[in-house]
Formats: C-alpha cells, sequence, structure tokens
C-alpha cells in the first residue's frame, strides 16, 4: 500500500517509514525541509507541512494514480498555550482522507491523553496540569476527539516514554493505560516499537476505533 507519513522528519517519523519500506510499502512525506530525509527507493518527499489543506492536498495527489490508502501520524506541537497544529493537521487530514475516500489513519499520541491520565505516573501528571507540557497534551485531547467524531478507521496510540532503543515485544494496555504501577509510564517503549505498531496498525484492523497505551 501506498502510505502518507505526517510528521516524517520526526525521530519516530523516520522509524515508521523505515520499517513500512522495509515491508514493501510506499511512502508518501510531507514534511517543511525535504533535505531533512535521505531520498529512498519508495519514499515521495513533498514539501509543506499538514497545518495547510492545500499541502495535504498535494500529498494525496504526489504520485498519479497511486493515491496512499492510509495515514500514520507522528506529529509534535510547539509546548504554546492555544497550540493547534496536531489538531489542525488532523481535521486537514480528515477533510481530506474523505474527499480521497480513505478511512485508515494511526496516529501516535501519549500516555497521559484522555482517560489514560489518570493511570500515569505522579510526576508526569504533575507536569501536565502545571507545566507548558500541558499545552501539548491539550493538543494531543483535541486529536482524540477529532478523530473520534471522524467515522474514520483511527488508531491513537498512547506511547509510554519514548526511547531509542531497538524495536521489542509491546503490551496493549487498554485506552486508560491501569497496571503499569506507581513508576507507569517511565520504563519506556522504543520508537522502533512504536513505529512498527502504527505499521501493523494500519496494515490490520485489529485495533480500529481504539486509543490504546503502549510499553514495552
Ligand atoms: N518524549 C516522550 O517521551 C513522548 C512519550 C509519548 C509520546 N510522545 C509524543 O511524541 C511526539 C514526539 O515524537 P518524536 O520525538 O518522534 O517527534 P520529533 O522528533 O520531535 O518530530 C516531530 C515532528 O513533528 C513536526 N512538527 C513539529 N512542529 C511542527 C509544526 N509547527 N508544523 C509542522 N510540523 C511540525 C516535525 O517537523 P520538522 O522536522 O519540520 O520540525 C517533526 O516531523 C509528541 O507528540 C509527543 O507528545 C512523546
Amino acid at each position: 500500500m501506498r502510505i502518507l507519513v505526517i510528521g516524517g522528519s520526526g525521530q519516530t517519523g523516520r522509524l515508521v517509514i523505515d520499517e513500512a519500506l522495509q515491508r514493501g510499502h510506499k511512502i508518501t512525506a510531507l514534511i517543511r525541509n525535504p533535505s531533512a530525509l535521505p531520498a529512498k527507493e519508495g519514499l515521495n518527499i513533498v514539501k509543506g507541512t499538514p497545518v495547510e489543506p492545500s499541502n495535504i492536498e498535494s500529498a494525496f495527489n504526489a504520485v498519479q494514480g497511486d493515491l496512499p490508502t492510509a495515514v500514520i501520524v507522528t506529529l509534535s506541537s510547539p509546548k504554546e498555550k492555544g497550540t493547534r497544529v496536531m489538531s489542525d493537521a488532523h481535521e486537514n487530514l480528515v477533510a481530506a482522507m474523505k474527499r480521497h475516500g480513505v478511512s485508515k489513519i494511526a496516529t501516535m499520541a501519549s500516555f497521559g491523553v484522555g482517560s489514560s491520565l489518570a493511570n500515569i505516573n505522579v510526576i508526569m501528571r504533575w507536569a501536565i496540569s502545571n507545566t507548558s507540557l500541558g499545552h501539548l497534551f491539550a493538543d494531543h485531547n483535541l486529536v482524540d476527539e477529532i478523530l473520534k467524531k471522524s467515522g474514520l478507521n483511527f488508531i491513537v496510540l498512547r506511547p509510554a516514554r519514548l526511547t531509542m532503543a531497538k524495536k521489542a515485544p509491546v503490551q496493549f494496555l487498554g485506552d486508560d493505560g491501569k497496571g503499569l504501577g506507581v513508576f507507569a509510564g517511565l520504563g519506556g517503549i522504543s520508537r522502533a516499537s512504536v513505529a512498527a505498531c502504527l505499521v501493523d496498525a494500519v496494515e490490520k484492523s485489529t485495533w480500529d476505533r481504539s486509543t490504546p497505551v503502549i510499553s514495552n
């Protein structure tokens, strides 16, 4: 399949691209600075930003006769009050997906989003409530609402602390992430494991319309 990757220049996004190419998929990556990614067989790079609807349209139409059939998002947002980078990107993506008849989207969010806030460790819960991290989480929470209302086959993964370790087995802990104990999330999950889960999520329907917390 051809997968549209949003956030492909980031640390997890690059691993998503590599994982998907290794599995034989084709990739269109919409990124702000095309020189950030090395050229690769099967990878089409489109210059632009997901907060601009016309750039998303260009990414959908980048390869004639080979429309993306799934979207993977590994974006971040600036930790600024009122930031809407991720929520605006998802509103634009949902509209473009509906226009093009594409129904599958897998998004990387975070442990601490939505109902999982109650079960993240106390340090992170404090930081989300009392520091600028809260602005990023507010944007993640908006994305959750947008996708739940979209009618699409969405998957929102809520990973624990991200690491650069190798790919490893993944625990799926349900939407609220119960069961990780008082250090919940601090053990973490490798970005490579998250990347593999995101590609699994668009290949299969196992996690459609769910928002699982994941950890190694
Ligand atoms: N750190 C953790 O332990 C942890 C744990 C769980 C979840 N998360 C979540 O993981 C995400 C970060 O993942 P990561 O570390 O792999 O990401 P990253 O390396 O920071 O990459 C972020 C991506 O988002 C893009 N981006 C950022 N701001 C943008 C903007 N204003 N407009 C357009 N694109 C923008 C970047 O594009 P450019 O290359 O153009 O800047 C890049 O492709 C965040 O959403 C965070 O909440 C983090």
